[in-house]
């Protein structure tokens, strides 16, 4: 049996063992998806033991995201994000797929799924990216995933944060891109084709970091809250006319292709979802 795990702290409350499993049994995979929440002082410890005991993939979240760059082989996209979520221990395939042993197997490969979760969030509800107008609301860690992802893909990036001097060092390292605070969303958003909510604004209360009305018809809106699943800025938009795209779904991808990382095998997307939106 092949165990894959979430290694953080806390994650008692982790929508990601449901939603592994549900492809493991799709897919026919023997395999355990568990919950690890070592020390936050000893994860170096905690990489080497999961190494040591045969454990096929991690995923991580906080407080170990930035922290686990250091202690894998980063691909290109995870280093400029400067965060790893997903780890692979899979022996290095070949062409013909047969494992090649050499001295990089021995270091675990480590990969930023957030970015491609915010990309095939927007591409599953036909959203096409490339040339769009895009807004990136933080400039923390998921948005940045997500302004790498949308630049990846050929939008024009905006971020606009709380504090406009991460937004502003964010842009400069995104290629193409504009940032400053909260007060540019007026001008940014009415010209608009993407908007993503990368802050925590509408998980704990019924609040919106994006002013009500800038909002209109001819833009999607991707809001990384997925509690609750439907958020004050997502009803907004409704009501406003725009493509809503909520949490679980950029939630679900970057599960999706954590799984596929893994497995060398596509996703059983649809499952993997159901399983997700059963326990939300
Ligand atoms: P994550 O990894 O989930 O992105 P984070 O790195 O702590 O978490 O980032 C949180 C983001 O939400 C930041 O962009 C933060 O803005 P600041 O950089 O100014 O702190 C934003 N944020 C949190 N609370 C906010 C609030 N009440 N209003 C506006 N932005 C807020």
């Amino acid at each position: 049996m092949d165990v894959y795990g979430l290694i953080g702290n806390p994650v008692e409350h982790s929508l990601s063992p449901p939603m592994h499993e549900a492809g493991y049994a799709e897919r026919g995979i023997d395999a355990r998806y568990v919950t690890f929440e070592p020390d936050p002082d000893a994860l170096a410890t905690a990489l080497d033991g999961a190494a040591a005991l045969g454990v096929r993939g991690l995923n991580v979240t906080i407080p170990f995201k930035q922290d686990m760059l250091a202690h894998v082989d980063p691909d290109p996209l995870a280093e400029r994000i400067g965060a790893v979520n997903t780890v692979d221990f899979g022996p290095v395939l070949d062409g013909d797929g047969a494992s090649e042993p050499d001295e990089s197997a021995s270091t675990p490969r480590g990969y930023n799924t957030d970015a491609a979760g915010v990309q095939r969030a927007f591409t599953h509800h036909d959203v096409d990216l490339a040339g769009a107008d895009a807004v990136v609301v933080g400039a923390g860690g998921a948005g940045r995933a997500a302004a790498f992802a949308l630049a990846d893909a050929a939008a024009d990036v905006h971020v606009a944060n709380r504090t406009a001097a991460k937004a502003e060092s964010l842009a400069a390292e995104v290629p193409g891109a504009t940032g400053g605070g909260l007060d540019t969303l007026s001008a940014e958003v009415p010209a608009a084709d993407v908007l993503v909510n990368a802050t925590s604004v509408g998980m704990e209360s019924d609040e919106t970091p994006v002013p009500e009305e800038l909002l209109h018809a001819d833009m999607a809106v991707l809001d990384a809250v997925y509690t609750p699943i439907e958020t004050r800025l997502l009803r907004a938009a409704d009501a406003a006319g725009a493509t809503t795209i909520d949490g679980a779904w950029m939630l679900l991808f970057q599960g999706v292709e954590a799984f596929e990382i893994w497995t060398d095998e596509p996703a059983p997307v649809e499952a993997m979802n159901a399983a997700l939106r059963d326990r939300l």
